[in-house]
């Protein structure tokens, strides 16, 4: 491995992430990666309690987060939305400070809102892991997409083209993915609905607009399926899930479409039979389960980083 190098307590986005740090995280995960399987447990995190702040549902993210917080021996504090004191109008700001005057280390949260976790990681002296905020960002999914890609085709992406498709408007996991893979020299086309790809993501360098779904499946060496974020869209943006399916659903007819050894990623969680039809999303093509357990070694290695970096600066 080059020289590691991270720089930061926090990780919120991925713009802000340098190359040297992505390929640090990655080093980093590939070795935590290989200890699967073998029960070996490290201790970065022994003696620290690692809060999950979940205000939003998840089952992948927070499932993974806590694995991987575990596997780096930490004690674990889970708070939700419905059962903690927010519902009774206590602002984030006072909940994570209470959290953190009983000796929390670390803080991973959730939240709809965009510029939640940014905030979180000001008003707190400890690790602030964002886990997805509204629309803006889920750096750790754009990660463990980014190290799943590495597994399959090399540490070297450059050339390499991903097509994203779905709805791209609503998704942090495409802004995210967008950051990450332009910095690795992945070339990224967006397609899906017009009304839920916003045109000016094309002027991003390394990214185009399909407005042909023929030609964006055609070319990818990867295609990464949305599913549509009902709960983010306040107006309707095309007719109806059927039509959907009917003009961007991947079923046998389209998986033909692609290069043989082109595969399939989804974020999950996948709605069967809407953004691809089950076989498919269970089919030799598909890495989705292999995203799942990589989301737990590049978890550890954001927590590791993160809490190493802290301790350089001899903060307690
Ligand atoms: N991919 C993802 O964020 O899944 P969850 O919403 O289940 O965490």
């Amino acid at each position: 491995m080059s020289q590691a190098i991270w720089n930061r307590k926090d990780l919120i986005d991925i713009e802000s992430v340098s190359v040297e740090e992505l390929e640090t995280l990655f080093a980093q995960a590939e070795v935590f990666k290989a200890s699967f399987g073998t029960r070996k447990k490290f201790d970065t995190l022994r003696n620290h309690t690692v809060g999950t702040f979940f205000f939003e549902p998840s089952t992948r993210t927070r499932s993974a987060f806590e694995v991987a917080a575990r596997n780096l021996g930490a004690d674990l504090l889970t708070l939700s939305e419905s059962t903690s004191s927010r519902t009774k109008g206590e602002t984030l700001r006072d909940t994570a400070r209470n959290i953190r005057a009983m000796g929390v280390d670390m803080v991973i949260m959730r939240h709809s809102a965009a510029g939640a976790a940014a905030y979180l990681a000001n008003v707190l002296d400890i690790p602030v892991i964002n886990a997805g905020d509204g629309a803006h960002a889920h750096p750790t999914q754009a990660l463990l997409d980014a190290f799943t890609l590495r597994e399959h085709f090399g540490r070297d992406l450059r050339g390499k083209k991903v097509t994203i498709l779905g709805d791209i408007l609503f998704s942090r996991v495409a802004r995210s993915n967008i950051h990450c893979l332009t910095k690795l020299g992945v070339e990224v086309t967006l397609a899906g609905p017009i009304t839920l790809v916003p045109q000016e993501f094309g002027n991003y360098p390394g990214v185009r607009v399909a407005h042909d779904l023929k030609s964006a499946l055609s070319e990818a060496d990867a295609v990464m399926l949305l599913r549509i974020q009902h709960e983010r869209q306040t107006t309707t943006h095309f007719p109806s899930l059927g039509e959907y399916t009917a003009l961007f659903g991947i079923n046998e007819e389209r998986l033909a479409w692609m290069k043989p050894d082109a595969i399939i990623m989804h974020p999950g969680p996948i709605n069967r039979g809407v953004e691809v039809e089950s076989e498919i999303a269970d089919g030799p093509r598909s890495v989705i389960l292999k995203q799942v357990t990589n989301g737990v070694a590049v978890r550890m290695a954001g927590m590791h980083l993160c809490t190493l970096y802290r301790e350089s600066l001899g903060e307690k």
